[in-house]
């Protein structure tokens, strides 16, 4: 597990950035935090990373919405009103092909990979403060914590 500070909302967006520009094709993110935590303000960074141009809003009512990218798409879903039973797989098809980001994935991922990174955005700090804690860690084989460093080590 892999914490890093955040100190504001732009510092998120450069997170993301970071994050995105190091994603590549069948990768898999799950986002998970209270509400307002910042994981749509994340996924707009990550979409700027993977050259997502225009702009990306927040799947909430739609569940999940695909976005060119330079290289790769970027499937940008909130599974927060879904559960196990749905069939996942079919919300989102051809993941394989794409940068696939979930807001409240948990219950879903299996249904979509075995492999996947979890990030977990916590505020540990009273109001007033937009400090967050971005938790970070890889699930399965595809992100071995060698990856997972290495990706939020890379230049912005
Ligand atoms: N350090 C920070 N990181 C991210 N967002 C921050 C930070 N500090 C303040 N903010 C603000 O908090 C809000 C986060 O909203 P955002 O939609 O990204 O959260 P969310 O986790 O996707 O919420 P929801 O669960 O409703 O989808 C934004 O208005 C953002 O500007
Ligand atoms: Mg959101």
């Amino acid at each position: 597990m892999i914490s890093v500070e955040v100190h504001d909302a732009t510092a998120m967006t450069d997170l993301g950035r970071r994050l995105g520009a190091g994603l590549r094709a069948g990768d898999a993110v799950c986002l998970t935090g209270r509400l307002g935590a910042g994981k749509t303000t994340l996924t707009r960074g990550i979409a700027a990373g993977l050259g997502v141009t225009g702009p990306v809003s927040s799947p909430t009512f739609v569940i999940s919405r695909r976005y060119p990218g330079r290289d790769v798409d970027l499937i940008h879903c909130d599974a927060y009103r879904l559960s196990e039973d749905d069939d996942f797989a079919d919300v989102v098809p051809d993941a394989e092909r794409a940068v696939t980001v979930i807001e409240w994935g948990s219950p879903v991922m299996t249904a979509i990979s075995d492999s996947w990174l979890e990030v977990e955005i916590v505020r540990t700090t009273g109001a007033g403060d937009e400090t967050r804690w971005v938790r970070c860690e890889g699930v399965g084989r595809d992100w071995a914590e060698a990856r997972v460093r290495e990706l939020l080590a890379e230049a912005p």
